[in-house]
């Protein structure tokens, strides 16, 4: 297994350019089984999960062409199976976006239950009675979610009792060629959830309301072939950013979106960041400063992402002064603490909260990666350590972010892979 080896105590200077969201072309892709003409996706980023979900494509009978550019055309008029199998599932929780075009597109899907992760239990019972409200029959055995429909989906009511990402996904996927209206309320507001949406626009659907708690959808006979680039990923540029704040250094980001990172910004003033931005691109400058220790609460958008949570632990742990960071989006997402704490961090954890007195630097150790955003929180905390870290298990990583020691070195980062 590749890791990542790291000598820290360098400021990240530079400039570099932000990949397209995952969050975003995962459910676009899936999107793309909703009709028989081709859509071209393109911006996709160079990353695991995107690979897997084209497997998932095959492994259905579509067969993607893609070229150097990763611009992706998938025609999935050659589809002959309709279900995702557990192989792919277990390594990409994602794959369940499909079960909503499927069942809605074909009348049937089986995909595998998706189980619990490294981050919490992710049930996906919100997915799965929104699609039964709307007239599926679904039952679940052997592991596999079994769905299946006799004519149309029928429009609906839905109040989801959480708000869910990938949940509101599947049921505005599923609408878009239901019989008559769905109404989705307490929706998920993320910018991802609103980028699908206007690729939904974009091949023909009528869907209103994107990006407010009450998403609006009246079935179509059917959707045609669009062009489509998936929006800038607000994750990986904050995931930089804070890198350039823990480490006092000055970096520009470019091909991104500030307007949907607005609680992070101004998190990273808090820390003592000087900000400015354009309409695509980043500039921060901590002026060779120390960090000052923040305090936050995760919460769905326009709140602060839990996906951004663990990387601002790791600014903290070097910052001055005290700060808390509360999450409540997912009940396990603090492994990385522990390992932060084996290179020398001040971090206690109190329920769902974790509280971080910050130190000079921290000591580089060997520590193993957990999950996507842990992984990131790590390699930051390598780069403001004294000496050398390795970060063991960085397959996570490579689900998430493009070329990260790439980009980092860019930057001036001292950072290589070392292949097992
Ligand atoms: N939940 C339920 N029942 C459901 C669905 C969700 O109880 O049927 C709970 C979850 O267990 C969780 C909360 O609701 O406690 C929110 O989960 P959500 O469904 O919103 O998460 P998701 O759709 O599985 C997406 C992102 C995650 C991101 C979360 C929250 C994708 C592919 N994944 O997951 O991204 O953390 O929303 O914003 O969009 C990542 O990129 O590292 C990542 C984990």
């Amino acid at each position: 297994m590749d890791k990542l080896l790291i000598q820290g105590g360098v400021s990240l200077k530079g400039e570099i350019r932000i990949a397209g969201a995952k969050n975003s072309a995962l459910p676009i892709l899936a999107a793309t089984l909703l009709t028989h003409d081709t859509v071209k996706v393109c911006n996709l980023p160079h990353l695991y999960d995107i690979t897997t979900m084209i497997e998932l494509m095959g492994c259905l009978g579509v067969e993607p062409i893609i070229d150097e550019k990763l611009n992706v055309e998938i025609n999935s008029s050659s589809i002959k199976h309709f279900n995702a199998p557990y192989e792919l599932v277990k390594t990409m929780r994602a794959s369940i976006l499909v079960l909503g075009p499927l069942l809605t597109r074909y009348g049937q899907a089986e995909v595998a239950l998706p189980g619990g992760c490294a981050i919490g239990s992710r049930p996906v019972n919100l997915h799965i009675s929104a699609l039964q409200a709307m007239g599926a029959d679904i039952t679940v055995e052997n592991g596999y979610i079994k769905a299946s429909v006799k004519g149309k989906l029928k429009g609906a009511h839905i109040f989801m009792d959480l708000v869910t990402v990938t949940g509101t996904e599947n049921v505005m996927m599923a609408a878009t060629l239901a019989e008559g209206q769905t109404i989705i309320e307490n929706a998920a507001r993320e910018p991802e959830v609103v980028d699908l949406a206007n690729c939904l626009v974009a091949m023909g659907a009528d869907i209103s309301g994107q990006g407010g708690d009450t998403i609006v959808i009246n079935g179509v006979d059917e959707l045609h072939g669009c062009t489509y680039a998936v929006m800038p990923d607000r994750i990986e540029t904050g995931t930089y950013l804070i890198a350039a704040a823990a480490t006092r250094g000055r970096i520009k980001v470019k091909d991104t979106r500030p307007d949907i990172l607005e609680s992070v910004l101004s998190k990273l003033e808090q820390a003592g960041a000087e900000i400015k931005i354009g309409e695509n691109w980043i500039e921060l400058d901590m002026h060779g400063q120390r960090p000052r220790a923040v305090s936050l609460r995760t919460a769905p958008y326009p709140a602060f992402p839990t996906d951004m949570q663990a990387q601002f632990t790791a600014l903290n742990c070097v910052a001055k002064g005290s700060g808390s960071i509360t999450e409540t989006v997912f009940e396990n997402r603090f492994m990385h603490v522990h390992e932060m704490n084996r290179m020398g961090a001040s971090i206690r954890v109190e329920g769902n909260t974790v509280i971080v007195d910050g130190v000079e630097a921290l000591k580089g150790a060997p520590v193993m990666a957990t999950d996507l955003r842990a992984s990131a929180s790590l390699i930051i905390a390598g780069l403001v350590s004294e000496n050398e870290t390795t970060v063991d298990r960085i397959y996570h990583i490579d689900r998430g972010y493009e070329c990260i020691e790439e980009k980092l070195q860019l930057l001036g980062a001292k950072i290589r892979r070392i292949p097992s």
